[in-house]
C-alpha cells in the first residue's frame, strides 16, 4: 500500500544519514569505516557522493536511534534494517559493517549492502537488505541514480559486478557504469538499461565465475533486443582494481581495445581450446548460433550468420539451416 510503502522509504533515508553521520563523525566510524573506505583509495568526494556509512558494532544502537527519532519499529522490520525476536527484544542486522546505500533510478533509497572489514573467506563478504515491498533486487542496479545521465550522453552503458566496482570506476572518471550487485542478471535489470540506451559493455571480474556470468548475460541482452560487447579483465582483477592501478587514460584505452562484439568474444574466449577439437568446435558454432537464434531482429541475425560463417570458416547454409530449427523449436 502507497502509504506503507512512503513510511519505508523515510525510514531506509534516516538510514542513510544515520550510517553516514556515524562514518563520518563516531570516533569508531573514523577509526575503523573511513580508515577502510580510505585504504580502497576512496576520495571524501566519493564518499560523499554515493552516501557511504559505517554500521556501528553494538547490539542496537541503530534500532534505538531510530526509535528514539520516531520511526516506527514495525517500518524498521519490513525494510530489514531491525530484526525482532520472538520474545520481542530487537537488535540491528547489520553491526560493524562499511555500508553502501542501494538508490532507484529516481534517487530514493531502497537498501543496503554492507561489508565485513576483514579479508576473512569464511564469512559471507556482503550482507545485503532483504526483499521487501520497496526492494525488489530483481529490478534494482546498483548506481543506476548515479549514472542514468552519463549512460544516456555516452549511449552505452558498462555492467559490472560489485559495489566498488561501479564507485571505482566513477572516481577514475567513467560514469556510465552500473552493477548487478551479486544477482544473477535479470531481464528487468536490462529493461532498465534499456530505457537509457541499447548498448551494453560486460565487464565482469576476470575469473571463472565472472567468465559464466558472462557468457550468460549476452543472451539475455540480445532477447531484450540490445547490442552487447564484453570485454574480459586479466585473471585476478576486476573493474575496481584494474582502475585503481591504472590511469583514466589507460582504462579507456584497455576498454577500447579489448570490448568485443559478442561473436567475436565468444569465438576468442573458446576457441583456444576448441581450434583442434572438431567436436568442441561444433559445440562452439551451435552455441553461437543458439546466441543468434535469441536476437529478435531478423536482419541483424542475418549479419551475424554471416560474421560467424566467416569466423568459424563454415557455410552460411548450414548455419541458416540451425537457425531455423532452432527458431522453429521456440514457436
Ligand atoms: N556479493 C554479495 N554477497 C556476497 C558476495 C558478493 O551480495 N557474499 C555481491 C556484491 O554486490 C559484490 C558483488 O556481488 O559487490 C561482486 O562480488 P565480489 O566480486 O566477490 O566482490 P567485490 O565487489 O569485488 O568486493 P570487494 O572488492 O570488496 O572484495
Ligand atoms: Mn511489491
Ligand atoms: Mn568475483
Ligand atoms: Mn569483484
Ligand atoms: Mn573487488
Amino acid at each position: 500500500e502507497a502509504n506503507e510503502r512512503e513510511s519505508m522509504y523515510l525510514v531506509s533515508e534516516f538510514a542513510k544519514s544515520y550510517f553516514h553521520d556515524t562514518l563520518l563523525q563516531s570516533e569508531e566510524g573514523k577509526a575503523i569505516g573511513l580508515t577502510y573506505f580510505k585504504e580502497r583509495g576512496f576520495t571524501s568526494e566519493t564518499i560523499a557522493k554515493f552516501g557511504l556509512g559505517y554500521s556501528p558494532e553494538t547490539w542496537d544502537a541503530f534500532t534505538k536511534e531510530a526509535l528514539s527519532k520516531g520511526y516506527q519499529l514495525d517500518y524498521l522490520e519490513k525494510v530489514g534494517l531491525t530484526i525482532v525476536r520472538e520474545d520481542g527484544k530487537h537488535f540491528d542486522r547489520f553491526k560493524g559493517r562499511v555500508m553502501f546505500p542501494i538508490q532507484s533510478l529516481s534517487g530514493r533509497n531502497l537498501g543496503f549492502g554492507g561489508r565485513i572489514l576483514t579479508n576473512d573467506k569464511k564469512a559471507a563478504k556482503y550482507l545485503n537488505s532483504p526483499e521487501s515491498d520497496i526492494y525488489h533486487k530483481s529490478k534494482v542496479l546498483y548506481g543506476i541514480f548515479h549514472a542514468k545521465q552519463a549512460i544516456a550522453k555516452q549511449n552505452n552503458c558498462y555492467l559490472v559486478e560489485g559495489y566498488t566496482d561501479v564507485i571505482q570506476m566513477h572516481q577514475a572518471g567513467i560514469e556510465n557504469v552500473v552493477a548487478s550487485s551479486g544477482t544473477a542478471l535479470t531481464p528487468d535489470q536490462i529493461r532498465l538499461i534499456n530505457r537509457l540506451t541499447k548498448n551494453i559493455t560486460v565487464l565482469f571480474d576476470g575469473d571463472a565465475a565472472g567468465l559464466r556470468a558472462s557468457i550468460r548475460g549476452i543472451d539475455l541482452i540480445l532477447e531484450e533486443g540490445m547490442n552487447v560487447k564484453v570485454c574480459t579483465f586479466p585473471d585476478g582483477d576486476d573493474p575496481d582494481s584494474f582502475a585503481r592501478k591504472n590511469s583514466y587514460e589507460d582504462v579507456i584505452q584497455y576498454l577500447e581495445n579489448n570490448a568485443k562484439d559478442f561473436i567475436q568474444f565468444k569465438a576468442s574466449m573458446l576457441m583456444d581450446e576448441a581450434k583442434n577439437d572438431p567436436i568442441k568446435k561444433a559445440d562452439l558454432i551451435r552455441d553461437m548460433v543458439v546466441s543468434i537464434s535469441k536476437i529478435p531482429d531478423r536482419i541483424k541475425r542475418e549479419v551475424y550468420i554471416q560474421e560467424c560463417s566467416r569466423i568459424m570458416e563454415i557455410s552460411e547454409q548450414v548455419l541458416l539451416n540451425t537457425l531455423a530449427q532452432l527458431i522453429q523449436k521456440d514457436i
